[in-house]
C-alpha cells in the first residue's frame, strides 16, 4: 500500500494512519512528493514526529499549478507501476493529494481519501477544487466530521463510500501536546502565556496581493498595540512581507516547528490565521481563533469549537479581535477526536480491501 505526503499539513496527518496500518501488518510505503521541501516545511515533522523516512522522494519541488500537479502526476505514476500497491492513501486538499488520487484511480488501484467532505463551497481556493475532485476519484472515503458526511451524501456518493473516522490531524496533536507544553519556546521569545497572539497566514487570497496583505497588516498592528503578536511567516508570505512596512509588536519568525507551534498556540490568547489545520488546533487546545477567510470548509470549529470567521474587513478583524481576547472558552472536542481516529481509518481501509477480494474471486 502506498501512502502520500507532500505538504507541511501533510505529514501530521499521515503518520497516524500509516502507525495504525502497520501495526495490523499492513506492508506499507511511505511516498513522499516533495511539494514542501525547505527543512522547516518538512523535515522537521520527520525529525519531530518520529516519521521514519520517506521510502520514495519524487523531488517535485515548487511550480505553477499545472507544473506541480503534473510533476507529480508523472512522478507518482512510475512509482505505481513499479510497486504496483493494492491501495494508495492521500491525506488533506493540496495539489499532490489530487494528483496521487488520480494516478491511482486511472491504474485501477483503491484510492482512500483521509479528510474527505470538507468543502468551502468557494471556488476560486486551489484546495476546494482538489478536495472535490479527490473525492470524486476514490473508492474510500474518510470523514473527519458528520458535516463532511453530510455533504458526500448531498452530493450522491453511496453510503458504503463513506466513513465517519474523526480528525487524524487532533490524533497528532493529543499524542504530542504534553511534550509541546514543556518546550522552552515562550522564554526563548520572551512571551507570557496567555498575553500574546499567534498568526499565520499563507493563502493566495490574502498573502499574493501586497495592497490586501498591506491592509491586513495594519489591522494587526492595531491589536499589536494591546498584545503583541507573533508571526512565523509561511515561504509564501515571506516574499510578498518584504514589500510592506512591519508595524511595531508584530514578530515576524522563520516557520516553527510542530511542537513549538503547538506550545505557541496552546500559550496564545488568540490566533489569527486563514491556515485549516489551525482552526482544528485550536479548537482542541480551547484557544480563540480568529479565521481570516470568508468561509471555511471546517464548520465543526465554529458550531462545536472556538473559531470565527471574519472576513478580510481590517474593522472588523480588530473589533473581533479585543472581543475574543477577554472572552473564557471552555475546551470542546467535537465526537470521534479523540486520538483514535488512525485506527478507524485502518479498519476501514483493511475492510474494503477484504470486501473488495471477496467480489472479485466471486466474479473469478
Ligand atoms: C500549499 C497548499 C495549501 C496548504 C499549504 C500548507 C496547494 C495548492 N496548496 O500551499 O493548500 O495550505 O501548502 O502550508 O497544494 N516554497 C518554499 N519552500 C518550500 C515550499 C514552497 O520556499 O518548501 C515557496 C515557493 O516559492 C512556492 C511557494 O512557497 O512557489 C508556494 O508553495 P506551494 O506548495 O505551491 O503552495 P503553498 O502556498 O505552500
Ligand atoms: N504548523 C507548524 N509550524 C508553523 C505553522 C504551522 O508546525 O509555523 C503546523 C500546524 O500546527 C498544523 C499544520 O502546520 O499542524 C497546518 O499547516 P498549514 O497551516 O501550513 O496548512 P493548512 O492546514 O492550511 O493546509
Amino acid at each position: 500500500m502506498l501512502l502520500v505526503a507532500g505538504a507541511r499539513p501533510n505529514f501530521m496527518k499521515v503518520k497516524p494512519v500509516l502507525d495504525a496500518l502497520e501495526n495490523r501488518g499492513v506492508d506499507c510505503k511511505l511516498v513522499h512528493t516533495g511539494q514542501h521541501y525547505d527543512a522547516k516545511l518538512s523535515q522537521v515533522f520527520f525529525d519531530e514526529l518520529d516519521i521514519r523516512p520517506a521510502d520514495e522522494y519524487l523531488d517535485v519541488g515548487s511550480g505553477s499549478h499545472a507544473e506541480q500537479t503534473a510533476a507529480v502526476m508523472i512522478a507518482f505514476e512510475k512509482v505505481v507501476e513499479r510497486e504496483t500497491p493494492d491501495a494508495v492513501v492521500v491525506v488533506g486538499d493540496v495539489n499532490s493529494t489530487l494528483a496521487c488520487s488520480i494516478v491511482g484511480a486511472k491504474a485501477g488501484v483503491m484510492v482512500t481519501h483521509v479528510e474527505a467532505g470538507l468543502r468551502s463551497r468557494d471556488w476560486s481556493m486551489p484546495e476546494e477544487i482538489n478536495r472535490v475532485a479527490t473525492d470524486r476519484v476514490s473508492d474510500l472515503l474518510l470523514a473527519p466530521s458528520p458535516d463532511g458526511v453530510a455533504n458526500l451524501e448531498a452530493e450522491g456518493f453511496p453510503a458504503e463510500k463513506i466513513r465517519l473516522v474523526g480528525n487524524v490531524m487532533i490524533d497528532t496533536l493529543l499524542s504530542n501536546v504534553d511534550r509541546a507544553r514543556a518546550r522552552p519556546v515562550l522564554g526563548e521569545l520572551g512571551l507570557t502565556r496567555k498575553a500574546f497572539g499567534l498568526v499565520t497566514l499563507h493563502r493566495p487570497a490574502n498573502v499574493d496581493d501586497p495592497d490586501d496583505l498591506g491592509q491586513l497588516i495594519d489591522a494587526l498592528g492595531t491589536i499589536a498595540a494591546d498584545c503583541p503578536l507573533v508571526f512565523p511567516a509561511h515561504p509564501r508570505t515571506v516574499h510578498q512581507l518584504e514589500a510592506v512596512d512591519i508595524p511595531a509588536g508584530i514578530t515576524i519568525t522563520d516557520p516553527f516547528g510542530y511542537l513549538d507551534f503547538v506550545a505557541l498556540q496552546d500559550a496564545a490568547a488568540l490566533v489569527l490565521t486563514d491556515s485549516g489545520g489551525v482552526q482544528e488546533e485550536t479548537t482542541v487546545l480551547g484557544t480563540p481563533c480568529l479565521t481570516l477567510r470568508d468561509n471555511t470548509e471546517r464548520p465543526i470549529t465554529i458550531t462545536e469549537g472556538t473559531n470565527t470567521v471574519v472576513g478580510r474587513d481590517p474593522e472588523v478583524i480588530v473589533r473581533e479581535a479585543r472581543i475574543r481576547l477577554n472572552d473564557g472558552w471552555p475546551v470542546r472536542r467535537p465526537d470521534l477526536w479523540d486520538g483514535k481516529a488512525g485506527d478507524r481509518c485502518a479498519t476501514a481501509i483493511i475492510e474494503t480491501l477484504e470486501a473488495r477480494a471477496t467480489e472479485s474471486k466471486a466474479f473469478e
